[in-house]
């Protein structure tokens, strides 16, 4: 069976969050070039944050990404047995 017009359109407007995750990913994927570090953000007490940040209802909060310099710089081999043994 053919899927309606409504149907189709509704799915359309469906993809800011992968329109979201996209713009996020290339902010953190240049941030990174820059040398300056990100962290997604997806659990956060949404009242709280629309009240500091001032941010009107009729917009959606997606998630949040946090970007600044590293406290100090890790070499690449620093970084990768960070990542390997989980250490912060
Ligand atoms: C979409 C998304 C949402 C996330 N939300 C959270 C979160 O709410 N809390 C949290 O501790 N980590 C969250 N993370 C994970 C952190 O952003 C980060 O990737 C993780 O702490 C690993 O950091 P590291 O690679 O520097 O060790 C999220 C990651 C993604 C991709």
């Amino acid at each position: 069976m053919e899927e309606s017009m409504e149907n189709i359109l509704e799915a359309g407007s469906q993809t800011y969050i992968l329109d979201s995750a996209i713009a996020g990913t290339n902010m953190t994927l240049m941030a990174t070039a820059l040398g300056i570090g990100s962290c997604w953000i997806g659990a956060f007490e949404e009242k709280a944050l629309r009240s500091i940040l001032h941010i009107p209802e009729n917009l959606k909060i997606i998630a949040l990404i946090t970007f600044g310099y590293e406290a100090g710089k890790a070499s690449v081999v620093g970084k990768l047995l960070r990542v390997l043994f989980n250490k912060r």
